[in-house]
């Protein structure tokens, strides 16, 4: 028997709750303004490389790549937003006028140790919002994020957001966290003594060595004028959409293309990989990869992750059974009975016997699959 590869999954009995989780993220987007794209499941390396960083972990050691036979440097993406910059670049989506609004939904792709919650395959829904440098931009794309786990019903998420400052500030910044971990160099972990020159601002996410972390400087205490108005007009923004929410200086976020606003989903009940979601602003990812210089924020929702929390609160929706079992009573009448159920298929979830059952084995299917998986019950109003 052929296996399926470590870290992958096949989604079967669950595939209607992975049908009615994406049509009801996808429905609060639609309602914002917002419509899909669909890049390519690979890219040139060299995307990755100049946008998520050369230094990050996802960079360094988790992602799927290859030369394909004309000698090319192939990556199965590991995250969304770098494709859909590339699109938004190579097809001059900036010629349409600002902003642009995008969502996608699929398989994403790291190399990583496989455990509940982290997957070599896994999927997102990303949202993005291209255009404006605005913090007004960075409260809709909160709100958005916070109705998409209303719409299926989460209540029990943490919000935590922080600044990564900019280039002006986080220089500074990265001198000071250096000075400070410099005497604990020799005490922290593997990873993090690498980290150390390639990427410190990771050090503060590492959870084996939190204990460090607490007393680390904050970027909070020194960012730069500009980048602190933005942080506070955006606090301010939430606290009057009365979204709650935790300044947390440790979200920094696995990826190097942020500045300013980041922010995170915690579902603390789920462990270690408690992040259902995050994202931030990337105000230098468009011009970095040879654009003109454009302001956007996003985030995604790790599909995978937002199952197991839905599990975690009772949430997974009942499903709706059959409405009716055309019975046919002989051979003859099976061709019948297809033809009725085409007709009622227009308004009702139908089906007929395919398997040669007489009469009592046909009612204790349809009875039988009464019970399974139809289709989802309508999601909840969110207000
Ligand atoms: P990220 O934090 O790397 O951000 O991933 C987003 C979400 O994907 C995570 O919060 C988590 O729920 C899920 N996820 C990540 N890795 C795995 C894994 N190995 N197994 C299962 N789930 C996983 C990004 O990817 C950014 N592109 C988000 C963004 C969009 N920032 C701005 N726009």
């Amino acid at each position: 028997m052929i296996s399926r590869i470590k870290g992958t999954n096949d989604i079967i009995e669950d595939s209607k709750v992975w049908e009615w989780l994406e049509e009801s993220l996808k429905k609060v987007v639609l309602n914002f303004g917002f419509v899909e794209i669909r890049t390519p499941i690979f890219e040139a390396t060299e995307l990755f490389d100049r946008s998520v960083g050369n230094e990050t972990d996802i960079v360094q050691k988790e992602m799927y790549t290859f030369e394909d036979k004309g000698g090319r440097s192939i990556t199965l993406r590991p995250e969304g937003t770098a494709p859909v910059m590339r699109a938004f670049i190579e097809n001059n989506l900036f010629s349409k006028g600002l902003p642009q609004k995008f969502f996608y939904y699929g398989p994403m792709f790291r190399y990583e140790r496989p455990q509940a919650g982290r997957m070599r395959q896994f999927h997102q829904f990303g949202v993005e919002l291209i255009g404006s440098p605005l913090p007004i931009s960075d409260a809709m794309i909160i709100l958005i994020a916070v109705e998409m786990l209303k719409s299926i019903g989460l209540n029990k998420f943490k919000l935590k957001i922080n600044s990564t400052g900019d280039e002006k500030c986080r220089p500074t910044y990265v001198e000071a966290l250096k000075a400070y971990y410099k005497p604990f160099l020799n005490d922290l972990c593997d990873d993090c003594k690498v980290r150390y020159d390639r990427n410190v601002l990771r050090l503060l996410d590492c959870k084996r060595d939190a204990k460090y972390a607490e007393n680390a400087p904050k970027i909070t205490d020194y960012l730069c004028d500009d980048c602190k108005a933005h942080f506070d007009r955006l606090r301010k923004y939430l606290d009057d959409m009365e979204i709650e929410y935790e300044v947390d200086p440790s979200i920094v976020r696995g990826l190097d293309y942020y500045t300013r606003t980041v922010f995170e989903f915690k579902y603390p009940s789920l462990g270690a990989q408690d992040a259902i979601g995050g994202g931030g602003r990337y105000d230098g990812l468009i011009e970095e990869l040879g654009g003109s210089k454009t302001p956007a924020i996003g985030f995604a929702f790790g599909i995978e992750r937002l199952i197991l929390a839905l599990n975690e609160e009772g949430k997974i929706p009942k499903t709706e059974g059959l409405d009716i079992y055309v019975i046919s009573v002989d051979e003859e009448q099976k061709i019948e009975a297809l033809k009725v159920a085409n007709a009622l298929s227009n308004y009702f979830k139908v089906d007929v016997d395919v398997m040669g059952r007489n009469l009592k084995g046909q009612f204790s299917h349809a009875s039988k699959e009464n019970d399974s998986v139809w289709q989802m019950a309508k999601t909840g109003n969110r207000h």
